[in-house]
């Protein structure tokens, strides 16, 4: 007999038993020595409750409210690229999970199903939650507008900048397995990626040098606040400085984000950066949504996050393995799992809803 899945653990080793060893480097793994990728999941189990008994539950809900809407559930599905290398059902199988289990979805710029077909999927489902695109600066800005306009008009609903990247960061993993990307599938969306490199070894300048050219600024990302009627979003913010500048130049939100282990080693753990970001922003006149990401693989990490001060919680890697080993039913299972551990945290700790959770909800856990 087959243990039953009942975590979002069990989703990983599932997901690893049937992926290539190319997919499993590229999917799991993190920067260099991945210390910010564990540290990430540390951090949360670190971080122990102080649930109140005997309150009263009664008109208990799990509703959150985000950019001036509200919705089911604080818990969005983070930007991934390549979905179909995971699964053939890719983004359209996760969107369709996500919006099943009221939780939001944000396409990644990398998806590999177009940007209006994901849409089109879900936009119109009532019990949803948030529909938004991340994507990344590109220079040539007739190409910037036009993927803004298409993004508009498919329905979404907030643009995600994704900021920490302006190059891919050392993936040893990656680098040992090699990141060959299957027959077939495709990045609609994504300009063919410069090489900066390369480029910079050509020109025989330094990288610095090289990406000086490229990448983006403060002032490129206030001209692309200005382009859209979107809300902007920046992800990947980690000082508390860049956060009140992303709130003067008119950002609605930020993403506290390491991206996952993925770029630079070392950064702290997203849930050790969160509290001062929050201070910032909700300190400022007209506030801001405040996101996390990052090692979150229980309901009560999702708790500790709000508890931390996060608007909502963005889930990447599990909801990514269970749609490896089961498509968008296995996506499904992994949000569901952490729902339900979500609300039975809510009810455990004696909070009717999301609003009632705050920081005298944690205490610190001394060394063993
Ligand atoms: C892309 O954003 C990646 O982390 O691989």
């Amino acid at each position: 007999m087959t243990t039953p899945i009942v975590t979002l653990q069990d989703h990983e080793h599932a997901a690893q038993a049937v992926m290539s060893a190319s997919a499993w480097a590229y999917f799991s793994g993190g920067a260099a020595d991945e210390i910010s990728l564990r540290r990430n999941v540390l951090a949360w189990q670190s971080q122990g409750l102080a649930p109140r008994v005997l309150q009263d539950l009664r008109g208990g809900h799990t509703r959150c409210n985000l950019l001036g809407k509200t919705w089911p559930m604080p818990l969005l599905v983070a930007p991934m690229a390549h979905q179909r290398w995971a699964h053939h059902e890719g983004e359209s199988g996760m969107a369709l999970a996500a919006a099943a289990q009221g939780c939001g979805f944000v396409l990644s710029h990398q998806t590999n199903t177009p940007l209006n077909k994901v849409a089109s999927l879900i936009a119109s489902e009532k019990d949803r939650g948030p529909l938004w695109f991340q994507l990344y600066w590109l220079t040539d800005r007739g190409a910037m507008r036009d993927l803004l306009q298409q993004v508009e008009s498919a329905g979404y609903e907030a643009l995600v900048l994704t900021v920490d990247a302006p190059v891919h960061g050392v993936r040893d993993r990656e680098r040992h397995h090699g990141m060959a990307l299957p027959e077939g599938i495709q990045t609609p969306h994504w300009p063919a990626p410069l090489n900066i490199l390369a480029a910079s070894h050509t020109a025989k300048v330094g990288l610095c040098a090289g990406l000086a050219a490229v990448a983006p600024t403060w002032a490129d990302v206030q001209w692309l606040i200005g382009q859209t009627r979107l809300p902007v979003l920046l992800k990947g913010i980690t000082h508390p400085e860049d956060a009140r500048q992303a709130m003067a130049i008119g950002a609605s939100g930020v993403v506290v984000s390491n991206h996952g282990g993925r770029v630079l080693d070392t950064l702290p753990a997203t849930a050790e950066l969160l509290p001062a970001i929050v201070d910032v922003v909700h300190s400022q006149p007209h506030g801001g949504a405040v996101l996390v990401d990052g090692g979150i693989r229980r309901g009560t990490d999702v708790f500790k996050a709000l508890a931390l001060g996060a608007d909502a919680a963005l889930i990447g890697r599990p909801a990514l393995y269970g749609l490896a080993h089961a498509g968008a039913r296995g996506a499904a299972h992994v949000l569901r799992l952490l729902r339900d551990e979500f609300e039975m945290t809510l009810a455990l700790c004696g909070c009717p809803t999301p609003q009632a959770i705050h920081r005298g909800h944690l205490q610190a856990l001394d060394p063993l």
